[in-house]
């Protein structure tokens, strides 16, 4: 950590244009804000560079729209937030990173923001290319990447626009990286990982790594049905990845080896559709149509218990799909448990990811945790001691 370059909140920001790209990857339905976790973290950081008369730049990307415009992917809904929270005004800016954004940003008054529009609608940002991220550098005077969970793409606006511009780590990024490194050097044994989300191909490597580190790996969300699947269960109609065997097999082989337990779900909350209401089932009464959408009781007693013959958990992605309220009971149950052994037992907890977030967000427990990360793919990579390219550059020389 000492190796990087932080930005000192003392810094002269007055009449500066400052570059921030912020991760405000939030959940967004029908133009609607579902979850304010990652917006709310960083008003009070712009605020102060508001108040401190920067004239700010800030940019983030939304969803994975591929380098295209996706009108649903736009950060209107976003911005509308912004205007109400932030102390300043705030431009919105839709069109090319060229000489008229460029002077548009050196048109702005002290304490004004201009937000950019999603900056992955331009294929440029994710092949981390070089001419569009120097464009993007002459938008400011300084550069702050305040995204430590997008620090592990190597993408124009994390990663090669450092190479043109004065830059830095900002406060929550310094945080982040603190307390992931502080609870890995001090994890205590047994150590549990629950792992949920969808696809397992994605997150093989951090998988293998956990299990050679953990007394216990729980599998849940859509991502077990792979692991159910290929123990021979009927799943009837759940998502499950093509393919997924050979990555399946690997991980239970890998468990072997290393004397990690895996734990995968006894029993389901199910429905035939994803509006639908719960229905319990234990595995041998799944029929074809059904799709498994949440974790079931026994298996939330199940997770319990391995809790509480833990002394450090990290958790990362949901137990269902939360986005249907009925299907956010596991989610709950499980931020309950490791919220009142962290209180009552001083067990370690890392709990991390937009999803998981969202999926808890409210039962009021963000604070109840020894950790909450904001960030997913790279608290993972992180946490699999991965050097991430968007850290890396921040390193001074
Ligand atoms: C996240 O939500 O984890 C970050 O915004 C990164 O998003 P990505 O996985 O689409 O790069």
């Amino acid at each position: 950590m000492s190796d990087l370059k932080i930005f000192s909140e003392n810094k002269t920001v007055s009449n500066k244009r400052v570059i921030v790209r912020l991760d405000l990857n939030v959940p967004i339905k029908d133009s609607k804000i579902e979850d304010y976790t990652r917006i709310t973290a960083i008003e009070p950081f712009i605020n102060k560079l508001i108040k401190d008369k920067a004239k700010i730049i800030l940019l983030t990307h939304l969803g994975r729209p591929k380098g295209k415009v996706v009108p649903e992917l736009s950060l209107k809904p976003i911005l509308n937030y912004l205007e109400k929270k932030l102390n300043g005004n705030i431009h919105f800016y839709k069109d090319k990173i060229n000489d008229k954004a460029v002077d548009i940003s050196n048109r702005l008054k002290p304490g004004e923001t201009l937000l950019i529009e999603n900056i992955r609608f331009f294929k440029e940002e994710e092949n981390d290319d070089e001419t569009f991220a120097k464009n993007l550098s002459k938008l400011g005077d300084i550069f702050i990447n305040e995204a430590f969970s997008c620090s592990h793409r190597k993408q124009a606006s994390i990663h090669k626009i450092t190479k043109f511009i004065d830059s830095y780590g900002g406060p929550i990024l310094k945080k982040e990286i603190e307390s992931i490194n502080l609870i890995i050097k001090n994890k205590k044994k047994p150590v549990t990982c629950i792992i949920g989300g969808s696809k397992v191909s994605t997150k093989i490597n951090i998988l293998s790594s956990l299990l050679e580190n953990a007394e216990n790996l729980i599998i849940i969300g859509a991502m077990a049905n792979n692991f159910l699947k290929f123990k021979g269960a009927n799943i009837g109609a759940s998502i499950v990845e093509k393919g997924s065997e050979n990555t399946v097999k690997n991980i239970y082989d890998l468990a072997e080896k290393n004397k990690c337990n895996i734990i995968i779900p006894l029993d389901y909350n199910t429905s035939l559709n994803l509006h639908g209401n719960p229905v319990y089932k234990s595995l041998k009464d799944i029929g074809s149509k059904d799709m498994i959408l949440d974790i079931g009781k026994n298996t939330i007693d199940l997770i319990n218990e391995t809790i509480d013959k833990s002394n450090t958990v990290f958790w990362n992605g949901p137990a269902g799909y939360y986005e249907n309220e009925n299907f956010s009971t596991g989610s709950i149950c499980i931020a309950k448990k490791i919220a009142e052994n962290t209180n009552s037992k001083s067990l370690i907890s890392i709990v991390g990811g937009g999803d998981t977030i969202a999926a808890i967000k409210n039962t009021r427990l963000e604070n109840s945790f020894t950790h909450l990360s904001t960030a997913g793919g790279a608290f993972l990579e992180s946490l699999e001691g991965k050097e991430l390219p968007g850290i890396k550059v921040l390193k001074k020389n």
